[in-house]
């Protein structure tokens, strides 16, 4: 059980800092320039981001600096995201971008990792097809990123590593960290998906489920406020199961208080959460809270009961709605926003305006919606499917549509009022700095750019499509 082994053994420590130390020994040699430089490129959700964060962080360690030129890079990776073909086939394009980089430096190390990888097809594509690729490691070895680094860097052969099942369940604690941003940061607080939504293929490259013990994510998250964070977002694929395989179960609402109880100027998101695990325990957990953002990230990807069904969600759209109606009175500022899937196998155009009308009702702040991929191995993509790609296009179309008038109507519903913005950057086109409410829509005011990385109050005097205009308050 994950409970069992969720920390790292010191071997395993010990053997990632000898690896360490060789990697820099040998790359203080193989670079081109005067220190060793890695480009790190991410597709696919937060998750993504935040292992690319601590692969950077091992880099940093290694004394590798980081560059977004392919031409200045001595290492490349490409951390994949498996969940559309679509996705996929931009990796495959980028890495195939990449045979002409290699050949005009023969020493940059090419290496590809993430949800693809965990994929059997998609490896062996890499593996058959580009053979300039060096490195490639699935989700559950990152923890082991120095040695397959150095093992790449030192044997004769391509390196392939994709970890077994036991790496499925534990929990590899103490990782290095680069952050991207210094307002912004990523905290995971549990790993893989039980759920097996038919359409979905994170739960086969992510393993099981598995939470962090509450006093590690405790732990990170007092250092995150100590270092300045604002605004700090709590990860997993579905984060109201959050703790349920620990030895003794923690809720998710019940970490939810725990951090919030930390003083300091900041607040918290979280996501993705799931209808079928959303309490109103959670939901009065948001109501109460000092820090919590007043915005919920809930996916309801079908408005219809018999898709819903089709898809494994565990809910209707009756529970829906009367969750969106107990967080609405609970939370009366609350800002949604959900992702959709439109044209799964088998939606008649009638189910699909059920996904309509239900937008209409809870009056989202904005939706991800995306046209259904079916993905080998998942149940779904062996349903007929009959309906046309250009006929689902059309569906996705009408779709937005309407979410843009339901958006305008919201944005320009906040006009007047004053916002608590966490001010991110200044636009160097408009000369404006840009920030977000806590409601995660972006506000553009003119100040000062001491500001920058701190809150401000803003009243709201305009709204442009998703974009609110506003001043200083
Ligand atoms: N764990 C999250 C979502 C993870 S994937 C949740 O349960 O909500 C992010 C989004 O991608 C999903 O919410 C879904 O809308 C979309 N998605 C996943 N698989 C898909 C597929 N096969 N085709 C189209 N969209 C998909
Ligand atoms: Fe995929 Fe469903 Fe798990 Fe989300 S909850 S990651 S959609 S299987
Ligand atoms: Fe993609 Fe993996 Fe996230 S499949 S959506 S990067 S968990």
């Amino acid at each position: 059980m994950a409970a069992e082994t969720p920390l790292f053994s010191q071997a395993q420590t010990l053997e990632n800092d000898e690896a360490v130390r060789e990697v820099r020994g040998i790359m203080a040699l193989r670079a081109r320039g005067s220190a060793p430089t890695a480009l790190v490129r991410t597709y696919g959700c937060q998750q993504n981001v935040s292992d690319s964060e601590k692969i950077k962080g091992f880099l940093a360690q290694m004394g590798f600096s980081f560059t977004e030129n392919e031409e200045d890079a001595d290492f490349i990776l490409f951390n994949t995201c498996a969940v559309r073909e679509h996705a996929e086939d931009r990796v495959f394009g980028n890495v195939g971008a990449l045979k002409n980089v290699k050949r005009r430096h023969p020493s940059t190390l090419i290496a590809v990792c993430g949800c693809m990888m965990e994929e059997e097809k998609a490896a062996e594509r890499i593996r058959s097809v580009f053979p300039f690729v060096g490195l490639v490691f699935g989700t559950h070895v990152i923890h082991r990123f120095p040695q397959l680094l150095l093992r790449a860097l030192t044997e004769e052969k391509r390196v392939f590593e994709r970890g077994d099942d036991s790496e499925d369940r534990e929990i590899a604690e103490g990782l290095p960290v680069r952050r991207d941003g210094a307002v912004k940061a990523w905290l995971t607080v549990m790993y893989g998906c039980n759920n097996f939504c038919s359409y979905c293929i994170v739960p086969y490259v992510r393993g099981r489920e598995r939470s962090r013990e509450p006093q590690a994510i405790l732990e990170e998250f007092r250092g995150l406020v100590r270092d300045g964070y604002k605004d700090i977002t709590l990860l997993g694929q579905n984060v109201n199961s959050y703790g349920k395989t620990l030895k003794t179960p923690v809720s998710f609402a019940r970490l939810l208080r725990m951090l919030d109880e930390i003083d300091g100027d900041y607040r918290i998101r979280f996501m993705t959460s799931h209808p079928k695990d959303l309490t109103k325990e959670l939901i009065d957990t948001i109501a109460g809270g000092r820090h919590i953002s007043h915005h919920l990230h809930l996916p309801f990807q079908s408005g219809n009961n018999r898709v819903l069904k089709e898809m494994n969600r565990g809910y209707t759209r009756e529970q829906y709605l009367d969750l969106i109606q107990y967080a609405k009175e609970k939370i009366t500022d609350l800002s949604l926003t959900s992702d959709v899937i439109v044209g799964f196998p088998g939606e008649s155009y009638e189910e699909f305006l059920d996904t309509v009308d239900l937008i209409r009702r809870v009056e989202f702040t904005s939706l991800f919606t995306f046209i259904y991929s079916p993905r080998t191995g998942t149940r779904a993509a062996g349903l007929p499917d009959p309906i046309p790609a250009e006929e689902k296009s059309k569906w996705l179309r009408e779709l937005c549509a309407e979410q843009e008038k339901i958006a305008a109507v919201r944005c320009a519903s906040s006009v007047g009022t004053v916002q608590r913005v966490l001010v991110e950057e200044k636009n160097p086109k408009t000369g404006l700095l840009t920030g977000r409410t806590d409601g995660n829509i972006i506000v553009d005011f003119a100040g000062d750019p001491a500001f920058i990385g701190s809150f401000a109050e803003v009243r709201i005097t305009s709204a442009r499509n998703w974009i609110l205009g506003g001043e200083l308050a």
